[in-house]
């Protein structure tokens, strides 16, 4: 998610704004920007890349002044570029704006301004709210007013902060839904804005959050907050008592654990500007796929790396069940060096957070020099696994800082359900109905997460229950055998207990020899088409005295009355399960580890991105 800072006040405001960038680098961007009011006209510095290039284009071309606002970009539409980054202005000059969030609709409301002669300077959703901005404030209203006209046509979540050459008295800053929060700091004749505590941590404790759908006008006076409706807000500013480092990871002990609970938030992003519901239809245009080719394609090759690789296989079996088209699933350093047939109308799909994994990238050289189409699925938008492909789905998911991916492998999992009922709709082979049928389902994910992440006090006390095992069998079956194998090597990863999934048919073909009262067993068991069979496995598991630890559907007496510990899932249709069954085993894998004192974050031998082979 993106980072905000804004200064009002006698002070010079660019040291305060890049001091506070600074502070949000942890959120992890990939371009930066400062805007300040100088001798009456915005100046504005942006850079791609890291902060201190953009520090070093500040020292060589300096900027000052007692009003201006700063931002760290984490790109999810236009690449990440100087062109890119914010602080974007309109075509006036006099308006300035910075923005965390989804325009979901901008593609129309991009058409619409340029149909009204707007020049566009960048590929991002955020111009057109400036834009918007210009539009309504040329009509003579101050700028409050035309931010709150503006930001009425926009759809999605939203954090913008914006200020006007005209009206350099004051910051007007607004919130919509939870694209990340604006915060009001207040000094002395001074007054801060920021997206988070960290930034301004230094200069003030005393805070007001805005909540959704409220206005906040900053002058050096103070704050007068509103809806976005025109009525006047009361408000105690909270005390902030964190320290700052602890600030960062905001309620959480671990990044781990925070990106675990954003998943309500990153579902919900790499979901937005994607979803027609009332057509029920998917709107995929980065990956550049026409009708022609879709109906041409004759195998999808997903090819990736640990955990991606697992959230393939979860992907083979939505691809295959709704848009009926062969799928194989390789390990990219597998997939590389065994010449692999592929024909024109092949398809090697990519999935990777970091879009850096060496051997994903090698392996995407090999399909492509074959001739296949490359895609990618990936979150680091200008990475080099997005670079090379003919066409890629963003996972929008925000930053992932711990080593051990939790978001990043949901959000593929959605972005391949989506995948699946756009190829299914351009070949022709799915009815309306069922179409419209597995699109209004994506609606309930978000909530459904929500729901299952509420139960953590659960999870915590099946942790304290494993804390000292030294192994463990992670089973399942169906489109929920990848989430055995993703929820070992959480397991493994960060609590560094060796942990093996397997499908739940295979254990006795061997494995089940080691079931006994020291190889507990984690089995994957909600209402889905292989529920009856996980079920006995439990029963197998039992009469071989295996502890069982089962995570089964809300209200399963059943499962209840043999396993020795129960984590419930909400009722989830049977294809986006995986969504939701692997997050109890995240939380579990978490505590376990926490419970050994290990270094969550950051565990032994590990990387985030392993860009060697
Ligand atoms: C997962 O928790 C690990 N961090 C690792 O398996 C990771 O999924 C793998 O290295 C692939 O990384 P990528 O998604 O950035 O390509």
């Amino acid at each position: 998610m993106c980072g905000i800072v804004g200064y009002i006040g006698p002070r010079d405001a660019t040291p305060i704004i890049l001091n506070g960038l600074k502070r949000l680098e942890y959120r992890g961007y990939d371009s930066a920007g400062v805007a300040v009011l100088q001798e009456g006209s915005i100046k504005v510095r942006r850079e791609a890349g890291k902060l201190e290039r953009l520090l070093a284009l500040v020292d060589e071309d300096p900027i000052s002044g007692h009003l201006g606002i700063g931002h760290t970009r984490w790109a999810t539409h236009g690449e990440p570029n100087a062109r890119n980054a914010h602080p974007h202005m309109g075509a006036t000059g006099e308006v300035v704006l910075v923005h965390n969030g989804i325009v979901e609709n901008f593609l129309e409301l991009r058409e619409e301004l340029v149909a009204e002669g707007v020049e566009f300077k960048s590929d991002t959703d955020t111009e057109v709210i400036v834009h918007l901005v210009e539009k309504h404030l040329a009509t003579g209203i101050p700028l409050e007013e035309a931010a709150r006209a503006a930001l009425s046509h926009l759809q999605g979540h939203h954090g913008v902060v914006m200020v006007s050459s005209k009206e350099p008295d004051k910051i007007v800053a607004a919130r919509i839904g939870n694209a990340g929060g604006v915060a009001i700091g207040f000094g002395q004749d001074e007054m801060f804005v920021a997206s988070d505590i960290p930034a301004i941590l230094e200069h003030t404790r005393e805070v007001v959050f805005l909540e959704s759908r409220q206005m906040a006008v900053v002058t050096r006076a103070g704050l007068k907050l509103e809806t976005l409706e025109g009525e006047k807000i009361e408000y105690t500013p909270d005390i902030i008592s964190w320290d700052p480092v602890a600030a960062e990871k905001g309620e959480y002990r671990h990044f781990m654990q925070k990106e675990i609970h954003e998943q309500i938030r990153s579902l919900t992003d790499t979901i937005a500007g994607r979803v027609d519901f009332e057509e029920g239809r998917i709107r995929l245009p980065q990956l550049n796929l026409t009708a022609d080719f879709a109906k041409k394609i004759d195998r999808i090759i997903i090819i990736a790396c640990g955990t991606a690789a697992y959230a393939g296989m979860v992907g083979k079996v939505l691809i295959e069940k709704i848009a009926r088209i062969p799928v194989e699933v390789d390990i990219a350093s597998e997939f590389r060096y065994r010449d692999p047939i592929i024909t024109p109308n092949t398809v090697v799909l990519a999935i990777s957070q970091s879009g850096e994994t060496a051997d994903t990238l090698a392996a995407m050289a090999e399909g492509k020099a074959r001739g296949a189409t490359v895609w990618s699925i990936v979150n680091v938008i200008g990475s080099q696994a997005m670079r090379i492909s003919d066409g890629y789905i963003s996972m929008q998911s925000g930053p992932e800082i711990g080593v051990a991916s939790t978001k990043a492998y949901t959000a593929p999992l959605v972005d391949q359900y989506m995948l699946a009922i756009l190829l299914a709709d351009l070949r022709g082979t799915l009815p309306e109905a069922e179409r419209k049928a597995l699109v209004a389902e994506l609606a309930r994910v978000p909530d459904l997460a929500g729901q299952v992440l509420a139960r953590e006090p659960e999870v915590v006390k099946v942790a304290e229950a494993l804390k000292d095992i030294t192994h463990c069998l992670y089973l399942g079956r169906g489109v929920n055998m990848p989430t055995a194998y993703e929820g070992a090597l959480k397991l493994k990863e960060i609590s560094y207990i060796h942990a093996e999934g397997y499908p739940g048919g295979e254990m006795k073909h061997g494995p089940i020899a080691l079931f006994d009262e020291s190889m507990p067993v984690i089995i994957i068991a909600p209402r889905d088409p292989w529920v009856d069979k996980m079920v006995s496995q439990i029963e197998q598991s039992k009469a071989r005295r295996s502890p069982v630890v089962a995570i089964a559907t809300e209200g399963d007496s059943v499962i209840a009355g043999l396993a020795d510990h129960v984590m419930y899932v909400p009722e989830t249709p049977w294809m986006l399960s995986p969504i939701i069954t692997v997050i109890p085993l995240q939380l579990l894998a978490y505590h376990i580890a926490v419970l050994r004192g290990l270094d969550v974050d950051q565990p032994r031998n590990l990387a985030k991105s392993v860009t060697v082979e």
